[in-house]
């Protein structure tokens, strides 16, 4: 996690690197601070806390100067607090350094360094590196390239980094390994960043760095070379996001702007990937690889977090769609277990960021035993979306709020697009195809109609400001809808909830419910309709608070319990895409009721760089 920051060029890089902070934010935010290079003096500023604390005590002091490189840390060695804060100095402070990753062997490295008189102030990894770099400095002629392209010889771990030193004014020194680094060209000034939405009001012109890769920025020039010091040409690419989609745009908070955009962001993810005539989809990034895939003697989904659950939902997709098996795997445990892994298997990755280490780790590994790989992801250029054979991006636009809502809601799409176009070539029929699409044509007009209960959502919301617990039930390809549920309001309102399949309740949680235990029943009128009809009347035979999501034309629910919230009905396969969507706003009501911090919630981040 962690974001970073840089810049050189003739503008004063404070308020360049301040507002670059701001919009890496949702990568950490438990400190922050911003080191500038001015006429040989360096200028450091750390502060614990949000990066408004930061901005606050800069616009006090007068911090002026061309270079300069900026973090917001999520805290992975040592307390967040101001030592601890990056950028971090070499003892002598020629050097200043700031990094987004960890390096697993600073252990052995810091006794080193203690013995060669090096001293620490901090706790973290960081400092070491900074200090190990600074060995090689004072051996290869104050050469700042040199020095960190030599440390990083001798490190086990990841990072992203950027390095200043007073004596080579205006440059930075940058290298990549498991944690991204994007390059921004301008004219007359370059930056760096952990990704482009840090670079997007200076320029489109980006650069990606590969893992591995070492380089260099002055204000007019750039390099990139292997940490064996090979050079590389690369590639500039161009962005094509627009400001206004990473701000608020009259929202309080951008969870519920991405929930209410939904109707529009379901609509990119489907924009020209539909042939109605055919029933069947295009999907460009998978063209080629259909029959490899429909030759698969199994699938696995792998992801963390929400994208798990979205893989979950997959996999009923596509079994049901594909006859082919699905299993689905949290990345960590995948990573770890030495899974058996077969060339005749694919295995599909789901990250909305595109950079969550245990995704991209378990991703490296697959491909290393032979199988197919294809990436699901959101952030066009990221690192799973780059290492995949091939795959599909949601287009679900720029995700900030912390927790996921519409990257849910577009990976399952995309989970039907991919089990619409393998489908089609095995036994779903064309009338079965046709009404899938239309019901995906529709899916925005459906959206809407639910996020125009938005107001009865919130009163709903106000009777459970004070639960301790929650429990979420659903069945079939419901049960993952309720795991989503139970983890949004986790995430946001700190609230403990559990989901749990409806028919499980009875093995366990059923002795928790009493009059103080809301429970969140997810059912809609489906096969299974009249089995959690059975398991609502459990609860409420034990004094339960009820709230369901159910059918709009469903009678008989409302006289059980003490809320509803009413859906449209669609194809049974897009039903998780309109369940979950009461449920990301009733977390959203009672995190916003409790006074919380709903986008940036404590403890957690947006794109886990870290295992
Ligand atoms: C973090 C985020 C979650 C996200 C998970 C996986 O925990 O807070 O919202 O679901 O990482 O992230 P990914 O980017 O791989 O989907």
């Amino acid at each position: 996690m962690c974001g970073i920051v840089g810049y050189v060029g003739e503008q004063n890089s404070a308020p360049i690197l301040i507002e670059g902070l701001k919009r890496l934010e949702y990568r950490g935010y438990d400190s922050a601070g911003i080191g500038i290079l001015d006429d040989g003096r360096i200028q450091l500023i750390k502060e614990k806390g949000k990066v408004s604390v930061l901005e606050s005590e800069m616009k006090k002091r007068q911090v002026i100067g061309t270079t300069g490189i900026g973090h917001t840390r999520w805290a992975t060695h040592g307390i967040p607090n101001q030592v601890n804060a990056h950028p971090h100095f070499s003892s002598d402070d020629e050097l200043m350094l700031v990094h987004n990753g960890i390096i697993e062997n600073y252990k052995e490295l810091k006794e080193f360094l203690i013995q060669k008189e090096y001293i620490f102030k901090s706790d973290t990894d960081t400092e070491v590196l900074v200090n190990l770099i600074h060995f090689f400095y004072v051996n290869n002629n104050n050469n700042l390239y040199e020095a960190t392209r030599q440390a990083l010889l001798k490190v086990n771990g990841t990072y992203g980094i950027a390095v200043l030193s007073r004596n080579n004014k205006e440059r930075i020194v940058i290298a990549k390994n498991g944690s991204p680094l994007v390059i921004g060209i301008g004219k007359g000034e370059n930056f760096i960043a952990s990704d482009v939405n840090a670079l997007i009001t200076h320029t489109k012109n980006v650069i990606y760095l590969e893992d591995g890769e070492i380089g260099e920025i002055t204000k007019d020039s750039y390099f990139i070379k292997s940490l064996n010091n090979d050079s590389i040409s690369k590639e500039i690419n161009k962005i094509e996001m627009d400001l206004e989609e990473i701000t608020k745009g009259g929202y309080p908070h951008f969870m519920f702007k991405e929930i209410m955009d939904q109707p529009i962001s379901l609509n990119d993810t489907l924009r020209g990937r539909t042939i109605l005539e055919e029933g069947i989809s295009k999907l460009g990034g998978l063209h080629g690889f259909e029959e490899r895939i429909l030759q698969s003697k199994r699938i696995i989904i792998s992801a963390c977090g929400t994208s798990w659950h979205a893989a979950l939902v997959g996999e009923y997709l596509l079994e049901k769609c594909t006859g082919i098996p699905v299993e689905v795997e949290y990345a960590s445990e995948f990573r770890y277990r030495n899974p058996i892994i077969e060339p005749s298997d694919t295995i599909i990755f789901i990250s909305q960021s595109g950079e969550t280490a245990d995704t991209l780790a378990a991703l490296k590994e697959a491909k290393r035993k032979g199988a197919l790989v294809l990436g699901i992801v959101n952030v066009v250029g990221s690192s799973i979306a780059r290492a995949s054979d091939a795959g599909v991006y949601i287009h679900a636009g720029p995700e900030i709020g912390v927790a996921s809502t519409k990257a849910f809601t577009s990976q399952i799409t995309v989970l039907i697009l991919v089990a619409l176009l393998l489908g089609r070539r095995k036994h779903l029929s064309i009338v079965d195809g046709k009404e899938i699409i239309q019901s995906l044509n529709n899916l925005g007009d459906l959206v809407n109609e639910i996020l125009s209960q938005n107001s009865e959502i919130e009163r709903i919301a106000e009777k459970f400001v004070n639960a301790k617990n929650f429990l979420y039930l659903g069945r079939g390809i419901h049960f993952p809808v309720a795991l989503e549920g139970a983890l949004k309001l986790k995430e946001i309102s700190y609230i403990h909830a559990e989901g749990y399949p409806a028919a499980e309740m009875k093995h366990g949680p059923i002795a928790l419910i009493d009059e103080n235990m809301p429970t969140v029943f997810i059912a809609p009128k489906d096969a299974i309709y009249e089995k959690v009809i059975s398991n609502i009347e459990e609860v409420k035979a034990r004094n339960g608070k009820v709230i369901a999501i159910i059918d709009k034309d469903d009678k008989y629910v409302e006289n059980l319990v003490d809320h509803v919230i009413r859906i449209p009905r669609t194809n049974e396969l897009l039903m998780p895409i309109l369940t979950v969507i009461p449920l990301q706003l009733l977390s959203y009501h009672i995190a916003v009721k409790k006074g919380l911090n709903v986008d940036q919630p404590r403890n957690l981040a947006k794109s886990v760089t870290v295992e």
